[in-house]
């Protein structure tokens, strides 16, 4: 099938490579045009696993290529995917301006039938929009073409997007189009050949589905995150509670995990653009505000606990950070916990000696740099010398690390363990100063 992508983003990239492989033909378009030409030199933007041997592999075999002529991506497309960045607006709502003028130029350039997938995250009400901005192109033009506009959300995890698009737990099609739909199915019977993962519906409930997905992982990592503060107090183990309620399958084992806060591209813009949906709609999610004022604490929940382990005065202090990115697996550092972290140390006058196995040129992009602030070359230069050490990102190479080292090269062997990476006991047997998030009784820091 002929498709056309709109974006070379995260979503973008995966979308247009992992459709590639299964033998179609993709034009992916983006306005960045460094971005374009980079990727048509045979080079990645992004760190996902998988993805640049997936993308070399299509672009050499002919199925996949890069542009920024969106006349012809859309003259190529029977199937037009729309995977362009939908951030955060200045109230919080889903700013959609760039699915518009994508819309718009499909409108524009459109010369025969074509189906508009949004696959952007977009408030319900967008694909409406869509549809009503491409015929005004076509109005315009005096140009009478038919298509359908449906909503496909993406739920790929960064990290795993490759895996996640190929073996989808479920396709959500929202689509008012008989055409439309048997076109979707025919693109993506490939990626579900053992059975029907998908699910088809109307429009404004497949848009409301992502935002609601999203809203929920929150929820439950936020919910565990209260509890692991309680657990202090009362002196449980959140780790054992997680284990004592995740085995219970109304539960499931999955996004319970206390941490320093949840971060990235999505939940937290998504939590706040679906707050603003249901307050314009009267209908407010109150619980999404606690969802939100839990992570904006626990995100600083590290620095706190390490200015009060090692005052308020760090000038002279050395702090390792463990993982910079959001999450294993990428450099996306949108909503980054490390960006708190490393703003607050620096604050107080500590020096920072990061290291991330692939996120640490993005972070220096987008933090900047900071004369106390050094990326090291590998995580044992980083804990150099140093009085405390943040573990940020659970990166696998962090989670069994030569404790032996660690203290030998430590000032003091001190452990803040934003992941709950490692057994408390036996950190606190090899003479390690070790504090988890919600692993039994810790000095409580005000809310
Ligand atoms: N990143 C994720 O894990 C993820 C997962 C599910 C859904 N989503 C959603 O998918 C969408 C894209 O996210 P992303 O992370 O891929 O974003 P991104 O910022 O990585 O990429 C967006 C790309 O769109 C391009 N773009 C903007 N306007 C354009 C236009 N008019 N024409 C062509 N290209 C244009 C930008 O230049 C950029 O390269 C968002 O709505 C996001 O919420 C993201």
């Amino acid at each position: 099938m002929k498709v056309c992508v709109f974006g070379a983003g995260y979503v973008g990239l995966v979308t247009s490579a992992c459709l590639a492989d299964m033998g179609n033909s993709v034009v992916c378009v983006d306005v960045d045009e460094r971005r374009v030409r980079l990727l048509q030199d045979g080079g990645v933007p992004i760190h996902e696993p998988g993805l640049d041997v997936l993308i070399r592999r299509n672009a050499k075999a002919g199925r996949l290529e890069f542009t920024t002529d969106a006349e012809r991506a859309v003259a190529h497309g029977t199937l037009v995917f729309v995977a362009v960045g939908t951030p955060a607006g200045s109230d919080g709502a889903a700013d959609i301006d760039n699915v518009m003028v994508a819309a718009a130029t499909v409108g524009r350039h459109m010369r025969d039938y074509k189906v508009v997938i949004d696959k952007s995250t977009v408030p319900v009400g967008t694909a409406r929009q869509v549809h009503d901005t491409i015929a005004a192109e076509l109005r315009a033009r005096g140009a009478e073409i038919p298509y359908a506009v449906v909503s496909n959300p993406e739920f790929l995890k960064e990290g795993a997007a490759i895996d996640d698009f190929m073996r989808p737990d479920r396709i959500v099609v929202g689509s008012d189009d008989a055409q439309a739909t048997l076109l979707m199915r025919a693109l993506y019977s490939p990626f579900q050949r053992n059975h029907d993962r998908m699910l088809v519906m109307d429009v404004r409930s497949a848009e409301l589905t992502k935002y609601a997905a999203n809203a929920m992982l929150a929820t439950r990592i936020s919910f565990m995150n209260e509890l692991a503060l309680l657990a202090e107090r009362v002196g449980a183990d959140i780790e054992l509670v997680r284990q004592g309620i995740g085995s219970d399958p109304r539960i499931g084992t999955h996004f319970l995990y206390a941490g320093c806060g949840w971060g990235g591209s999505c939940l937290p813009k998504d939590v706040l653009a679906l707050r603003q949906t249901a307050d314009r709609a009267g209908a407010p999610l109150s619980i999404l505000a606690a969802v939100q004022a839990v992570n904006d604490r626990q995100r600083r929940l590290l620095g706190d606990r390490i200015v009060q382990r090692l005052g308020e005065d760090l000038a002279g202090t050395v702090v390792a950070v463990w993982g910079l990115a959001f999450k294993p697996g990428t450099d996306d550092l949108r909503e980054a916990p490390s960006l708190v972290l490393v703003e607050r140390l620096l604050a107080h006058g500590a020096r920072v000696q990061a290291f991330d196995p692939v996120a640490m040129p993005a972070f220096e992009a987008l933090f900047g740099r900071h004369e106390r602030l050094s990326m090291a070359g590998d995580p044992y230069a980083a804990v150099e010398g140093a009085d405390a050490l943040a573990v940020v990102t659970e990166w696998h190479e962090f989670r069994s690390p030569d404790f032996d080292r660690l203290a030998g090269v430590m000032r003091r062997p001190c452990v803040f363990d934003g992941r709950n990476l490692y057994d408390p006991e036996r950190l606190r047997a090899l003479g390690f100063d070790h504090t988890g998030i919600g692993r039994g009784a810790v000095e409580a820091v005000p809310a």
